[in-house]
């Protein structure tokens, strides 16, 4: 269709809105509520436009480009507008931007420096409340929430849970839990895809690096840190370094500012596949429970636990792989170093918000002794470097501390949606055929698809796999077994869209562009090893001998296996 912006012609395909097309056209509009594959809601109107014929400025997220339509983007009137909204949010804001977490990355700042508002105090209508910091993942402040809503959208549409709405009217409206219960108290997963798309400060991670300069501080304590597959192909985005892998610079990192070993949790995704391949050629040769569902994604556990109990049992019994590497630091490693387990602190470097909630729960210890002691996310790694000035740009590549830190490829793929199947795949095959698998990429299971599906041949068995990510499509998967739709024998799920990849600790882009960069660099890794399988790493193989004795033995199932357990549906 052929339109007219700011005096310029242009031709555009149907279906697009002004704003959509006006993106399209290079012409920048700033917008608030609107993301990009969430349901346009209107509401913050900073993203106004004049049309000709229009009564009053419109919305461009939410408006239709029509045929002839005339458009104008940046007139003093519009201007005027949008000032003045954000005037009006900025009256009901905290006004400690130095102290914020979101400080210099907060879209209301960076719409307020670039538009001239000013802070109207006499314009303060609404109430203080108090922060909800009752979750071991996220922290909630109404005080900086600016209702534009993404929260709630992206926690139903994307992940179909709903543990937050719009609550009141007017000025009195709120983004609240059902009865303004707690978030620990919801079906709230923690996944913290809510906090990558809030605009400001409002959604947070619950903030360990205090803590962990506390620990570093400690004498007596051996601190002891690992490093999850997608913190290493997103955390050079905040320090500017774009090489594929930043393991080896963080490596370095972390020993400079006194961590005293750093352990690569990749080895433990290879225990993870050597305990949970077994278990599914267990599974497929005894008559056990099927389809077997994976159980590394923390998120999807507590989804799994709140809306379909009846699904638990299909849960592979193993630890995720930050689980398993704290259990072996602490029960094998420490012991092998004459340590007390007591006295070392491990620290999880973690894609993920999630992952603090599972590190908390009462079935991941041993013996009394939890199997992890502190969790950060990727932007909380930022952090923490920029707090005792290390650049990941100066540091030197360094190895990571043996034996808990050789892995393969198959481990590194463990940060993509498909990861953990393609790596489980790999060792099923030889675990069933006694062949290794002749072509290692499983192209089928990879890439951003909601549900894939794939048929393998492990040897005579046709094995019936699917792979979802994104709690929206995990529903829509179980809803279809559950009616008999679909049939499976192997599946697995991570909560965020497209995997750790994307968790809700890394660092926020809605790029499409930036989360297929860091795939291509996950799948880089592994394609660059000479090591590709979880059953050829020969640290793997000596923690069998020397510890574990074979996968699912009773050592094993001591360190590494656990249970789960039915949440209620609703507050
Ligand atoms: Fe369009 Fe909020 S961005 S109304």
């Amino acid at each position: 269709m052929n339109v007219e912006i700011n005096g310029a012609p242009y031709q555009f395909d149907n279906g697009l809105t002004i704003l959509d097309a006006c993106r399209k056209a290079g012409i920048d509009i700033p917008t608030l509520c609107h993301l990009k594959n969430l349901t346009p809601s209107g509401s913050c109107r900073i993203c106004v436009v004049e049309v000709d014929g229009a009564r009053t400025l419109v919305p461009s997220c939410a408006y239709p480009l029509s045929e002839g339509m005339k458009v104008r983007t940046n007139t003093e009137r519009i201007r005027d507008a949008r000032k003045l909204i954000v005037e009006l949010l900025i009256a009901n804001h905290p006004q400690d931007c130095l102290s914020c977490s979101r400080s210099l990355t907060c879209e209301l700042q960076k719409l307020a420096q670039e538009l001239g508002a000013e802070p109207r105090p006499q314009w303060k209508e609404r109430r203080t409340y108090p922060v909800d910091a009752s979750s071991p993942s996220l922290v909630r402040d109404s005080n900086k929430c600016i209702i534009c809503g993404r929260c709630v959208r992206v926690c139903e549409e994307v992940q179909g849970i709903g543990a937050i709405d719009f609550t009141k009217r007017g000025f009195q409206t709120m983004v609240l839990p059902a009865f303004n219960e707690d978030l620990a108290s919801t079906t709230c997963v923690n996944c913290g895809q809510c906090i990558k798309v809030c605009p400001t400060g409002a959604l947070s991670e619950s903030f360990a690096v205090r803590e962990t300069i506390d620990v570093l501080n400690t004498k007596g304590k051996t601190v002891v840190a690992q490093i999850a597959p997608a913190v290493r192909v997103a955390l050079g985005e905040l320090f500017g370094v774009d090489e594929d892998n930043v393991a080896p610079l963080l490596v370095d990192a972390l020993r400079r500012i006194g961590f005293d070993y750093v352990f690569d949790t990749n080895f433990a995704a290879d225990l993870t596949i050597m305990e949970e391949g077994s278990e599914l050629v267990h599974r497929l040769t005894s008559g056990g429970v099927l389809p077997m569902i994976t159980s590394c994604s923390p998120g999807w556990i507590k989804f799994i636990e709140h809306f379909f109990p009846q699904y638990l049992p299909n849960l592979s019994s193993c630890k995720s792989p930050q689980q398993m590497q704290g259990a072996m630091i602490k029960g094998y490693w420490a012991k092998r170093m004459n340590l007390d387990p007591r006295q070392v602190h491990v620290v999880s470097l973690m894609p993920c918000t999630a992952k603090k909630f599972e590190a908390q729960r009462p079935e991941m210890e041993v013996d009394g002794i939890r199997d992890v002691d502190i969790v950060l996310t990727t932007r909380e790694v930022a952090r923490l470097l920029k707090a005792y000035d290390v650049d990941l740009k100066t540091c030197r590549p360094a190895a990571f501390d043996h034996p808990l830190g050789e892995a393969s490829g198959a481990g590194a793929i463990f940060g993509a949606t498909g990861g953990v199947a393609e790596a489980a795949l790999r060792t099923a095959h030889k675990l069933v055929t006694g062949r290794d698998l002749e072509n290692l990429d499983i192209e089928a299971v990879r890439g951003f698809t909601g549900v894939k599906e794939a048929t393998i041949a492990l040897g005579d068995l046709r094995l019936r796999c699917a792979v979802a990510s994104g709690l929206a499509n995990a529903r829509q998967l179980l809803t279809s077994l559950g009616s008999g739709e679909r049939k499976y024998d192997f599946i697995e799920i991570m909560a965020c869209p497209g995997g750790c990849l994307n968790g809700g600790g890394q660092p926020t882009v809605f790029d499409v562009d930036a989360l297929q960069e860091r795939l291509r660099k996950i799948y880089a890794i592994d394609a660059g090893m000479q090591l590709r399988r979880s059953h050829d790493n020969p640290s793997i193989q000596k923690l069998y001998a020397d510890f574990l004795g074979k996968p699912n033995s009773e050592t094993a199932h001591r360190f590494l296996h656990t249970h789960y357990h039915p949440r209620p549906e609703k507050v």
